[in-house]
């Protein structure tokens, strides 16, 4: 993976950032995408949290992968996706984002139960 940031220091963990209600639902829903093409490739990150997105101009990078799992070979791999979208809608609820986090893990559990992309 290639460095996020530039000669001062690595860009900052979303924690870090206050995003306004519009950027907000606009970064949440492209880690929503990010989770879903994951997914796709039966990967599920497993520790995503705003401690692990880097945020830069606008950008985000998701990092610290090493835990991901298979969700076709993990017996926890529901619980995993879940979590990790729960993780993302409670940082973004702070900054006006409504989201029903275990409706969004169900819609896509059920998606991938039906390879339904
Ligand atoms: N691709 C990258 N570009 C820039 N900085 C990075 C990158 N990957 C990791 N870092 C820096 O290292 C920190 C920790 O990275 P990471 O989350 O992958 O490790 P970790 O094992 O969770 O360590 P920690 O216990 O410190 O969270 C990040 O917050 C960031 O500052
Ligand atoms: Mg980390």
């Amino acid at each position: 993976m290639k460095y996020v940031g530039d000669e001062a220091g690595p860009a900052p963990p979303l924690q870090r950032v206050e995003p306004d209600p519009a950027e907000a639902r606009r970064l949440f829903a492209f880690l929503m995408r990010q989770v879903e093409l994951w997914l796709r490739c039966d990967r599920i990150h497993g520790d995503l949290s705003a401690y692990n997105i880097l945020y830069r101009q606008g950008r985000l990078t998701v990092i610290d992968f090493p835990q991901a799992v298979d969700p076709r070979a993990n017996p926890h791999a529901y619980d995993l996706v879940a979590r990790d979208i729960a993780n993302v809608a409670r940082y973004f609820g702070r900054f006006g984002v409504p989201a029903e986090p275990d409706r969004l893990a169900d819609r896509l559990w059920t998606r991938l139960l039906r390879a339904d992309w």
